[in-house]
């Protein structure tokens, strides 16, 4: 067990940081779904928070998708987005958070007869007021990579309309069994129109999508890459490539991609020279948001504050921003560690 530092957490605290791996339906707490559930009059398999709570047991990621997309469907209206979001941008900010770019699912809503319009007025909503209070936030759409590539594509088409409400697309949901390259012919959609390119790969999945995810997708950074150690050669070339990943360690240890948080591949990946970044994935399910995560990863690993403060700027200097944009955080970064 690594001995608590309260110094050490305060100075990660102040530091501005970037969020780049969020799923705002990951954001949903127990009692807001049963809020949202009671407020909605829909049905939940669970008779209370406590139940609920108690089933986030996950031994894989499929068994945390179960759950996960069980939570999502108290979500109808726009103000139940826009409540969701505003609740994560709220929290973000607490734990310096000067840049979110938000993870969202449009095909778990539009499945259950909720409109494009709704999620996307709802969550954007949320993110004009976090702007107004000085934040930088975006969103990016989502793919789920276990239905078909058409679903996608008529996914694309749907939210085109809303072009100016996202700046990408990811792909995320039950990695093995569905490789990038299953999405190839909706990522060169997206690419032509000038959206920004993501994808979840190595997370459970093997180094291979990772390649596929790079020289099929397009992709300008990996989700997770965990698993690019077991291959020396790409790890190299992530590494020469300054490719970054958005590493989410309470994620993996709570979907058992690693066993405990001491035995994270994080300090592996940063001596390897790989540009990682430290994110919460789906806070309200694995135990904790942004800061907590990287307090606690610190910690587990012993990591320095030199080693802390370059995950940080990994973060910032990964975001999709103009390159004044990127300067300006990256100036406020260097300032906060000034400080000390
Ligand atoms: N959706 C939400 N969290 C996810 C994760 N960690 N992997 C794949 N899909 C997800
Ligand atoms: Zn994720």
């Amino acid at each position: 067990m690594s001995t608590p530092d309260p110094a050490f957490d305060a100075f990660l605290d102040r530091l501005p940081k970037a969020e780049l791996h969020v799923h705002i339906e990951g954001t949903l707490e127990p009692e807001t779904i049963f809020a949202l559930a009671a407020r909605n009059r829909v049905a939940l398999a669970y008779p209370d928070v406590e139940t609920l709570r108690a089933a986030y047991a996950f031994h894989d990621l499929q068994s945390f998708l179960d759950i996960y997309y069980a939570g999502a469907s108290v979500l109808l209206t726009a103000d139940d987005f826009h409540d969701m979001a505003a609740a994560y941008l709220e929290k973000a900010a607490a734990d310096g958070v000067i840049r979110a770019e938000i993870f969202f699912y449009p095909q778990t809503h539009t499945a259950r007869g909720v409109a494009m319009a709704t999620v996307i007025e709802g969550l954007g909503r949320a993110l004009d007021e976090a702007r107004a209070k000085g934040m930088s936030c975006d969103l990016i759409l989502c793919f789920l990579r276990h239905l078909s590539e058409e679903d996608a594509v008529a996914t694309l088409e749907a939210a085109l309309p809303f072009r100016d409400a996202f700046i990408g697309v990811g792909l995320d949901s039950s990695e093995v069994g569905h490789p990038p390259e299953k999405f190839a012919r909706v990522f060169a959609e997206a690419r032509r129109h000038g959206l920004h390119v993501v994808a979840h790969a190595g997370e459970e999945g093997p180094p291979a999508y990772i390649r596929s995810a790079l020289d099929v997708l397009g992709v300008e950074r990996i989700d997770h890459g965990v698993r690019c150690l077991e291959d020396a050669e790409l790890t190299a070339r992530l590494a020469r490539e300054r490719m970054a990943l958005t590493v989410c360690p309470f994620s993996n240890v709570r979907l058992k991609v690693c066993e405990t948080l001491a035995a994270h591949p994080l300090k592996r990946m940063l001596d390897a020279g790989l540009a990682v970044t430290v994110n919460s994935d789906d806070p309200a399910y694995f135990g904790g948001y942004l800061g907590a995560n990287l307090r606690e990863t610190c910690a587990a690993l012993g990591l320095t504050r030199a080693e802390a403060v370059t995950i940080v700027r990994n973060g910032l200097a990964a975001s999709f921003v103009d390159a004044a944009t990127r300067a300006a955080f990256l100036a406020r970064l260097e300032a906060a560690v000034a400080a000390g």
